[in-house]
Protein backbone atom coordinates (compact mmCIF):
# COMPACT_ATOMS: atom_id res chain seq x y z
CA UNK A 1 0.00 0.00 0.00
CA UNK A 2 1.06 3.74 -0.51
CA UNK A 3 0.15 5.99 2.21
CA UNK A 4 -0.24 9.87 2.28
CA UNK A 5 0.83 12.12 5.15
CA UNK A 6 -0.35 15.32 5.27
CA UNK A 7 1.84 18.18 7.38
CA UNK A 8 5.37 19.12 7.20
CA UNK A 9 6.41 18.58 11.33
CA UNK A 10 8.12 16.01 13.60
CA UNK A 11 5.16 14.24 14.25
CA UNK A 12 4.33 13.64 10.58
CA UNK A 13 8.26 12.36 9.92
CA UNK A 14 7.41 9.84 12.95
CA UNK A 15 4.13 8.82 11.40
CA UNK A 16 6.34 8.08 7.99
CA UNK A 17 9.12 6.37 9.75
CA UNK A 18 6.61 4.27 11.86
CA UNK A 19 4.24 3.41 8.74
CA UNK A 20 7.24 2.65 6.37
CA UNK A 21 8.67 -0.24 9.10
CA UNK A 22 5.86 -2.21 8.40
CA UNK A 23 5.82 -5.08 5.30
CA UNK A 24 2.52 -4.00 3.82
CA UNK A 25 3.70 -0.26 2.95
CA UNK A 26 5.53 0.68 0.19
CA UNK A 27 6.17 4.34 -0.10
CA UNK A 28 4.94 7.05 1.78
CA UNK A 29 4.50 10.48 0.24
CA UNK A 30 4.56 13.70 2.45
CA UNK A 31 2.80 16.64 2.30
CA UNK A 32 4.53 19.04 1.66
CA UNK A 33 7.12 17.41 4.50
CA UNK A 34 10.65 18.30 5.45
CA UNK A 35 14.07 17.71 5.07
CA UNK A 36 13.61 14.67 7.11
CA UNK A 37 10.99 12.70 5.19
CA UNK A 38 13.09 13.92 1.87
CA UNK A 39 16.06 11.79 3.06
CA UNK A 40 13.75 9.16 4.71
CA UNK A 41 13.80 6.07 2.25
CA UNK A 42 10.48 5.22 0.21
CA UNK A 43 9.15 8.63 1.22
CA UNK A 44 8.63 11.26 -1.25
CA UNK A 45 7.77 15.02 -0.68
CA UNK A 46 5.06 16.50 -2.79
CA UNK A 47 5.03 19.74 -2.97
CA UNK A 48 1.72 21.16 -2.24
CA UNK A 49 0.67 22.77 0.93
CA UNK A 50 -1.36 20.92 3.74
CA UNK A 51 -4.36 22.76 2.79
CA UNK A 52 -4.91 22.12 -0.55
CA UNK A 53 -7.79 19.50 -0.82
CA UNK A 54 -8.36 19.45 -4.69
CA UNK A 55 -4.49 18.66 -4.92
CA UNK A 56 -3.77 15.97 -2.47
CA UNK A 57 -7.36 14.13 -3.90
CA UNK A 58 -5.36 14.30 -7.30
CA UNK A 59 -1.65 13.00 -5.73
CA UNK A 60 -3.73 10.30 -4.31
CA UNK A 61 -5.38 9.57 -7.45
CA UNK A 62 -2.02 9.80 -9.59
CA UNK A 63 -0.25 7.77 -7.15
CA UNK A 64 -3.22 5.03 -6.64
CA UNK A 65 -2.81 6.19 -2.54
CA UNK A 66 -4.68 3.57 -0.38
CA UNK A 67 -4.98 5.74 2.60
CA UNK A 68 -4.56 9.29 4.05
CA UNK A 69 -3.55 10.17 7.46
CA UNK A 70 -4.06 14.06 8.42
CA UNK A 71 -1.51 15.29 10.83
CA UNK A 72 -2.44 18.89 11.89
CA UNK A 73 -5.76 20.26 13.15
CA UNK A 74 -6.25 22.69 10.54
CA UNK A 75 -6.75 20.80 7.45
CA UNK A 76 -9.15 19.06 10.05
CA UNK A 77 -10.67 22.24 10.70
CA UNK A 78 -11.66 22.91 7.36
CA UNK A 79 -13.23 19.67 6.72
CA UNK A 80 -10.50 17.95 4.89
CA UNK A 81 -11.43 14.44 6.20
CA UNK A 82 -14.81 15.11 4.86
CA UNK A 83 -13.79 16.26 1.25
CA UNK A 84 -11.75 13.44 0.62
CA UNK A 85 -14.23 10.95 1.92
CA UNK A 86 -16.74 12.14 -0.09
CA UNK A 87 -14.52 11.47 -3.00
CA UNK A 88 -14.19 7.93 -1.78
CA UNK A 89 -10.78 7.95 -0.69
CA UNK A 90 -9.81 6.29 2.62
CA UNK A 91 -9.08 8.65 5.33
CA UNK A 92 -7.44 8.76 9.13
CA UNK A 93 -8.63 11.92 10.80
CA UNK A 94 -12.21 13.22 12.15
CA UNK A 95 -14.86 14.83 10.31
CA UNK A 96 -14.81 19.05 10.50
CA UNK A 97 -18.03 18.66 13.05
CA UNK A 98 -15.51 15.47 15.09
CA UNK A 99 -12.40 18.28 14.87
CA UNK A 100 -14.64 20.87 16.80
CA UNK A 101 -13.39 18.94 19.81
CA UNK A 102 -10.22 21.06 19.38
CA UNK A 103 -11.71 23.75 16.99
CA UNK A 104 -13.73 25.48 19.65
CA UNK A 105 -12.93 25.41 22.94
CA UNK A 106 -16.34 26.40 23.60
CA UNK A 107 -17.94 23.82 21.85
CA UNK A 108 -15.50 21.56 23.77
CA UNK A 109 -16.00 22.74 26.83
CA UNK A 110 -20.08 22.29 26.38
CA UNK A 111 -19.77 18.84 24.91
CA UNK A 112 -18.22 18.17 28.17
CA UNK A 113 -20.20 19.37 30.72
CA UNK A 114 -22.99 17.61 29.10
CA UNK A 115 -21.21 14.28 28.73
CA UNK A 116 -19.98 14.61 32.63
CA UNK A 117 -16.54 14.52 31.66
CA UNK A 118 -14.06 15.95 34.20
CA UNK A 119 -13.32 19.02 33.51
CA UNK A 120 -12.34 22.75 35.17
CA UNK A 121 -15.40 24.64 36.20
CA UNK A 122 -15.38 27.73 32.87
CA UNK A 123 -17.74 29.84 31.01
CA UNK A 124 -17.84 31.19 27.36
CA UNK A 125 -18.05 34.71 26.72
CA UNK A 126 -18.60 36.79 22.82
CA UNK A 127 -16.80 39.91 22.22
CA UNK A 128 -20.28 41.42 23.02
CA UNK A 129 -19.95 40.75 26.00
CA UNK A 130 -17.28 42.00 27.26
CA UNK A 131 -18.59 43.33 30.70
CA UNK A 132 -19.98 40.53 31.96
CA UNK A 133 -16.21 38.59 31.30
CA UNK A 134 -15.16 41.46 33.01
CA UNK A 135 -17.13 40.89 36.03
CA UNK A 136 -16.87 37.04 36.27
CA UNK A 137 -13.19 37.49 36.36
CA UNK A 138 -13.64 39.93 39.41
CA UNK A 139 -15.81 37.55 40.96
CA UNK A 140 -13.75 34.88 40.09
CA UNK A 141 -10.38 36.21 41.03
CA UNK A 142 -7.13 35.08 40.18
CA UNK A 143 -5.37 32.88 39.51
CA UNK A 144 -7.47 32.14 36.41
CA UNK A 145 -7.13 30.98 32.83
CA UNK A 146 -8.06 32.76 29.28
CA UNK A 147 -8.82 30.83 26.26
CA UNK A 148 -9.36 31.68 22.84
CA UNK A 149 -12.30 29.87 21.47
CA UNK A 150 -10.52 28.73 18.27
CA UNK A 151 -7.53 27.67 16.74
CA UNK A 152 -4.70 30.08 17.75
CA UNK A 153 -1.14 27.91 16.81
CA UNK A 154 -0.96 26.92 20.90
CA UNK A 155 -1.03 30.82 21.70
CA UNK A 156 -4.38 31.21 22.51
CA UNK A 157 -3.96 30.45 26.28
CA UNK A 158 -3.10 33.17 29.02
CA UNK A 159 -2.60 31.38 32.44
CA UNK A 160 -2.91 34.86 34.56
CA UNK A 161 -1.98 35.27 37.91
CA UNK A 162 -3.96 38.81 38.43
CA UNK A 163 -7.30 39.97 37.59
CA UNK A 164 -5.33 42.32 35.93
CA UNK A 165 -3.80 39.94 33.50
CA UNK A 166 -6.54 38.36 32.96
CA UNK A 167 -8.40 41.42 32.55
CA UNK A 168 -5.52 42.19 29.47
CA UNK A 169 -5.72 39.05 28.40
CA UNK A 170 -9.74 39.58 27.30
CA UNK A 171 -9.62 42.64 25.80
CA UNK A 172 -6.35 41.45 23.44
CA UNK A 173 -8.45 38.33 22.61
CA UNK A 174 -11.49 41.08 21.91
CA UNK A 175 -9.23 43.32 20.48
CA UNK A 176 -7.81 41.00 17.41
CA UNK A 177 -4.93 39.33 18.61
CA UNK A 178 -5.93 35.77 17.61
CA UNK A 179 -8.21 37.28 14.60
CA UNK A 180 -11.41 35.07 14.62
CA UNK A 181 -10.23 32.54 16.72
CA UNK A 182 -10.38 34.84 19.67
CA UNK A 183 -13.72 36.75 19.06
CA UNK A 184 -15.15 34.16 21.56
CA UNK A 185 -13.37 33.35 24.85
CA UNK A 186 -13.63 30.57 27.41
CA UNK A 187 -12.36 31.74 30.67
CA UNK A 188 -11.18 28.61 33.03
CA UNK A 189 -10.84 28.05 36.83
CA UNK A 190 -7.01 27.54 37.28
CA UNK A 191 -6.08 23.84 37.78
CA UNK A 192 -2.97 22.36 40.32
CA UNK A 193 -1.04 19.46 39.08
CA UNK A 194 1.15 17.87 36.36
CA UNK A 195 0.00 17.79 32.51
CA UNK A 196 -0.05 14.46 30.65
CA UNK A 197 -1.33 13.15 27.31
CA UNK A 198 -3.48 10.37 26.67
CA UNK A 199 -3.69 10.02 22.91
CA UNK A 200 -6.52 7.41 21.74
CA UNK A 201 -7.08 5.84 18.41
CA UNK A 202 -10.47 5.14 17.76
CA UNK A 203 -13.24 4.27 14.86
CA UNK A 204 -16.26 5.84 16.35
CA UNK A 205 -17.67 2.87 18.36
CA UNK A 206 -14.16 1.20 19.94
CA UNK A 207 -11.18 3.55 21.60
CA UNK A 208 -8.18 2.76 22.70
CA UNK A 209 -5.73 4.12 24.48
CA UNK A 210 -1.87 4.63 23.28
CA UNK A 211 1.26 4.85 26.04
CA UNK A 212 0.46 8.04 28.25
CA UNK A 213 3.20 10.41 27.45
CA UNK A 214 4.35 13.76 29.26
CA UNK A 215 6.27 16.59 27.11
CA UNK A 216 8.24 19.66 28.49
CA UNK A 217 6.51 22.77 27.26
CA UNK A 218 8.47 25.38 29.05
CA UNK A 219 11.31 26.85 27.23
CA UNK A 220 14.09 26.93 30.11
CA UNK A 221 15.42 24.48 32.14
CA UNK A 222 13.97 23.91 35.46
CA UNK A 223 10.27 24.16 33.52
CA UNK A 224 10.92 28.29 33.75
CA UNK A 225 10.41 30.20 30.99
CA UNK A 226 7.77 30.83 27.84
CA UNK A 227 5.58 27.91 26.50
CA UNK A 228 6.83 26.42 23.44
CA UNK A 229 5.50 23.94 21.04
CA UNK A 230 7.09 21.35 23.35
CA UNK A 231 11.30 20.82 24.17
CA UNK A 232 10.82 17.17 25.06
CA UNK A 233 8.83 14.46 25.86
CA UNK A 234 8.68 10.44 27.00
CA UNK A 235 7.02 7.83 27.27
CA UNK A 236 5.10 5.65 29.36
CA UNK A 237 4.33 8.42 31.71
CA UNK A 238 4.70 7.07 34.99
CA UNK A 239 2.68 9.49 36.70
CA UNK A 240 -0.26 8.07 35.03
CA UNK A 241 -0.51 4.65 36.71
CA UNK A 242 -2.62 1.78 35.01
CA UNK A 243 -5.36 2.42 37.31
CA UNK A 244 -5.56 6.38 36.06
CA UNK A 245 -5.62 5.04 32.70
CA UNK A 246 -8.72 2.40 33.39
CA UNK A 247 -10.23 6.04 34.67
CA UNK A 248 -9.45 7.97 31.80
CA UNK A 249 -10.61 5.20 29.26
CA UNK A 250 -14.15 4.98 31.80
CA UNK A 251 -14.53 8.58 32.76
CA UNK A 252 -13.22 10.60 29.42
CA UNK A 253 -12.58 8.33 26.13
CA UNK A 254 -15.65 6.00 26.04
CA UNK A 255 -18.40 8.73 27.00
CA UNK A 256 -16.98 11.13 24.47
CA UNK A 257 -16.73 8.89 21.74
CA UNK A 258 -20.58 7.35 22.73
CA UNK A 259 -21.67 10.79 22.76
CA UNK A 260 -20.31 11.77 19.38
CA UNK A 261 -21.78 8.81 17.61
CA UNK A 262 -25.31 9.42 19.44
CA UNK A 263 -24.66 13.40 17.99
CA UNK A 264 -23.81 11.71 14.54
CA UNK A 265 -20.30 12.85 14.24
CA UNK A 266 -18.15 10.46 12.37
CA UNK A 267 -14.62 10.79 14.22
CA UNK A 268 -12.46 7.86 13.19
CA UNK A 269 -8.87 8.74 14.01
CA UNK A 270 -7.24 10.18 16.78
CA UNK A 271 -8.68 11.32 20.42
CA UNK A 272 -6.19 13.12 21.77
CA UNK A 273 -7.06 14.20 26.02
CA UNK A 274 -4.98 16.75 27.58
CA UNK A 275 -4.91 15.91 31.18
CA UNK A 276 -4.40 17.66 34.56
CA UNK A 277 -3.56 15.24 37.52
CA UNK A 278 -4.11 16.84 40.75
CA UNK A 279 -1.24 15.87 43.80
CA UNK A 280 -4.39 14.30 45.07
CA UNK A 281 -4.57 11.96 41.59
CA UNK A 282 -7.65 13.78 40.46
CA UNK A 283 -8.00 13.71 36.60
CA UNK A 284 -9.23 16.85 34.51
CA UNK A 285 -9.38 16.70 30.90
CA UNK A 286 -7.70 20.79 30.03
CA UNK A 287 -7.88 19.78 26.55
CA UNK A 288 -9.16 17.76 23.51
CA UNK A 289 -6.93 17.55 20.42
CA UNK A 290 -8.36 15.92 17.14
CA UNK A 291 -5.09 14.60 16.14
CA UNK A 292 -2.07 12.86 17.09
CA UNK A 293 0.20 14.97 19.23
CA UNK A 294 3.46 16.94 18.69
CA UNK A 295 5.97 15.92 20.29
CA UNK A 296 4.18 13.22 22.27
CA UNK A 297 4.10 10.90 18.38
CA UNK A 298 8.04 11.04 18.37
CA UNK A 299 8.45 9.59 21.55
CA UNK A 300 5.23 6.78 21.38
CA UNK A 301 5.79 5.64 18.18
CA UNK A 302 9.15 3.84 18.54
CA UNK A 303 7.47 1.75 21.05
CA UNK A 304 4.80 0.64 19.18
CA UNK A 305 5.32 -2.66 17.84
CA UNK A 306 1.91 -3.58 16.10
CA UNK A 307 2.36 -1.83 12.66
CA UNK A 308 0.92 1.32 12.24
CA UNK A 309 -1.23 0.79 8.75
CA UNK A 310 -3.04 -1.58 10.15
CA UNK A 311 -3.94 0.42 13.06
CA UNK A 312 -5.02 3.25 11.37
CA UNK A 313 -7.14 0.94 8.75
CA UNK A 314 -8.97 -0.09 11.56
CA UNK A 315 -10.32 3.03 12.08
CA UNK A 316 -11.08 3.88 8.65
CA UNK A 317 -12.67 0.37 8.53
CA UNK A 318 -14.36 0.58 11.73
CA UNK A 319 -12.94 -3.14 12.15
CA UNK A 320 -10.76 -1.67 15.36
CA UNK A 321 -13.05 -4.14 17.96
CA UNK A 322 -11.43 -7.14 15.93
CA UNK A 323 -7.99 -5.88 15.79
CA UNK A 324 -5.67 -7.74 18.73
CA UNK A 325 -4.32 -5.82 21.43
CA UNK A 326 -2.10 -3.36 20.55
CA UNK A 327 1.43 -4.54 21.20
CA UNK A 328 4.40 -2.22 22.84
CA UNK A 329 7.81 -3.08 23.30
CA UNK A 330 8.93 -2.94 26.85
CA UNK A 331 11.11 0.11 28.35
CA UNK A 332 10.89 3.46 28.12
CA UNK A 333 11.48 6.20 24.86
CA UNK A 334 12.81 9.93 25.21
CA UNK A 335 12.64 12.30 22.53
CA UNK A 336 14.82 15.90 23.52
CA UNK A 337 13.95 18.60 20.89
CA UNK A 338 16.84 20.97 19.69
CA UNK A 339 15.77 24.15 18.73
CA UNK A 340 16.88 26.75 16.98
CA UNK A 341 18.25 29.84 19.83
CA UNK A 342 15.67 32.42 20.08
CA UNK A 343 12.56 30.41 19.82
CA UNK A 344 9.92 30.75 20.97
CA UNK A 345 10.90 34.12 19.83
CA UNK A 346 12.59 35.04 17.29
CA UNK A 347 15.11 33.00 15.67
CA UNK A 348 17.47 32.08 12.67
CA UNK A 349 16.64 29.61 9.78
CA UNK A 350 18.82 28.48 6.61
CA UNK A 351 21.68 27.24 8.91
CA UNK A 352 23.34 23.69 7.90
CA UNK A 353 22.71 20.62 10.07
CA UNK A 354 25.65 18.20 10.37
CA UNK A 355 26.20 15.03 12.40
CA UNK A 356 22.81 13.34 11.55
CA UNK A 357 24.35 9.92 10.21
CA UNK A 358 26.76 9.85 13.70
CA UNK A 359 23.24 10.47 15.86
CA UNK A 360 21.68 7.92 13.77
CA UNK A 361 24.91 5.32 14.31
CA UNK A 362 24.46 5.07 18.15
CA UNK A 363 21.00 4.37 17.94
CA UNK A 364 19.26 7.79 18.02
CA UNK A 365 16.70 8.40 15.29
CA UNK A 366 15.77 11.47 14.96
CA UNK A 367 12.95 13.55 13.85
CA UNK A 368 12.73 16.17 11.47
CA UNK A 369 10.63 19.15 12.64
CA UNK A 370 11.68 22.54 10.82
CA UNK A 371 13.82 21.58 7.82
CA UNK A 372 14.23 21.40 4.19
CA UNK A 373 16.71 20.08 2.13
CA UNK A 374 18.45 21.88 -0.33
CA UNK A 375 21.07 20.51 -2.52
CA UNK A 376 21.53 17.59 -0.84
CA UNK A 377 22.04 19.41 2.86
CA UNK A 378 19.44 19.52 5.76
CA UNK A 379 19.35 23.21 6.69
CA UNK A 380 17.20 24.56 9.82
CA UNK A 381 14.12 25.84 8.73
CA UNK A 382 11.82 26.71 12.10
CA UNK A 383 12.09 27.01 15.74
CA UNK A 384 11.91 23.55 16.76
CA UNK A 385 14.45 21.70 14.54
CA UNK A 386 14.92 18.05 15.88
CA UNK A 387 13.10 15.95 18.04
CA UNK A 388 16.32 13.37 18.60
CA UNK A 389 14.83 10.12 20.70
CA UNK A 390 16.21 6.94 21.88
CA UNK A 391 14.62 4.21 23.43
CA UNK A 392 16.14 2.11 25.91
CA UNK A 393 15.50 -0.26 28.95
CA UNK A 394 14.21 2.02 30.99
CA UNK A 395 14.51 6.56 31.33
CA UNK A 396 17.97 6.43 32.43
CA UNK A 397 18.98 4.23 29.44
CA UNK A 398 16.76 6.21 26.42
CA UNK A 399 17.92 9.64 28.03
CA UNK A 400 21.33 8.62 28.13
CA UNK A 401 21.21 7.10 24.26
CA UNK A 402 19.06 10.12 23.23
CA UNK A 403 21.16 13.17 24.99
CA UNK A 404 24.83 11.27 22.77
CA UNK A 405 22.24 11.41 19.98
CA UNK A 406 22.23 15.24 20.60
CA UNK A 407 25.78 15.68 21.14
CA UNK A 408 26.74 14.55 17.46
CA UNK A 409 24.44 17.07 16.08
CA UNK A 410 25.57 20.39 14.92
CA UNK A 411 23.97 23.72 13.59
CA UNK A 412 24.55 27.26 14.66
CA UNK A 413 22.98 28.65 17.61
CA UNK A 414 21.11 25.31 18.24
CA UNK A 415 19.50 25.14 21.57
CA UNK A 416 18.12 21.78 23.73
CA UNK A 417 16.97 21.72 27.31
CA UNK A 418 19.90 19.33 29.71
CA UNK A 419 17.02 18.38 31.85
CA UNK A 420 14.22 16.18 29.71
CA UNK A 421 12.75 14.02 31.72
CA UNK A 422 14.15 15.34 34.95
CA UNK A 423 11.07 13.44 36.60
CA UNK A 424 11.99 10.20 35.29
CA UNK A 425 15.18 9.35 35.47
CA UNK A 426 18.83 10.00 37.52
CA UNK A 427 20.66 13.32 36.37
CA UNK A 428 23.22 12.43 34.13
CA UNK A 429 26.56 12.93 35.42
P1 LIG B 1 -4.77 24.24 26.26
O1 LIG B 1 -4.45 24.67 24.87
O2 LIG B 1 -6.18 24.47 26.66
O3 LIG B 1 -4.29 22.87 26.60
O4 LIG B 1 -3.83 25.15 27.19
C1 LIG B 1 -2.45 25.29 26.96
C2 LIG B 1 -1.69 25.17 28.25
O5 LIG B 1 -2.15 26.15 29.19
C3 LIG B 1 -1.91 23.84 28.96
O6 LIG B 1 -1.05 22.87 28.47
C4 LIG B 1 -1.60 24.22 30.38
O7 LIG B 1 -0.20 24.28 30.61
C5 LIG B 1 -2.16 25.62 30.50
N1 LIG B 1 -3.56 25.56 30.99
C6 LIG B 1 -4.68 25.47 30.24
N2 LIG B 1 -5.78 25.41 30.98
C7 LIG B 1 -5.37 25.47 32.27
C8 LIG B 1 -6.05 25.44 33.52
N3 LIG B 1 -7.39 25.39 33.61
N4 LIG B 1 -5.31 25.50 34.64
C9 LIG B 1 -3.96 25.59 34.58
N5 LIG B 1 -3.27 25.61 33.43
C10 LIG B 1 -3.95 25.56 32.28
N1 LIG C 1 2.02 18.49 22.50
C1 LIG C 1 0.90 19.31 22.44
C2 LIG C 1 0.07 19.17 21.24
O1 LIG C 1 0.30 18.35 20.37
O2 LIG C 1 -0.92 19.89 21.15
Amino acid sequence: MKVLVVGNGGREHALAWKLLQSNTVETVFCVPGNGGTAILENCQNLSLTATDFYGIKEAVQTHEIGLVVIGPEVPLAMGMADYLQQEKIPVFGPSQSGAQLEASKSWAKAFMKDVGIPTARSQAFTDEEIAQAVAYVEEQGAPIVVKADGLAAGKGVTVAATVEEAKAAISESFGGKFGLSGECIVIEEYLVGQEASVLAITDGLTVRPLLPAQDHKAVGEGDTGPNTGGMGVYAPAPLVTLEMMERVQREVLEPAIASLRDRNIDYRGVLYAGLMISPEGDIKVLEFNCRFGDPETQAILPLLETPLDEILLACVNQTLAELPPLRWKNGASACVVMAAGGYPGDYKTGDVITGLDQAEAIGAVTFHAGTELQNGQVLTKGGRVLGVTATGTDFDDAFAKAYQGVEQIHFDGSYYRRDIGHRVRSPIA
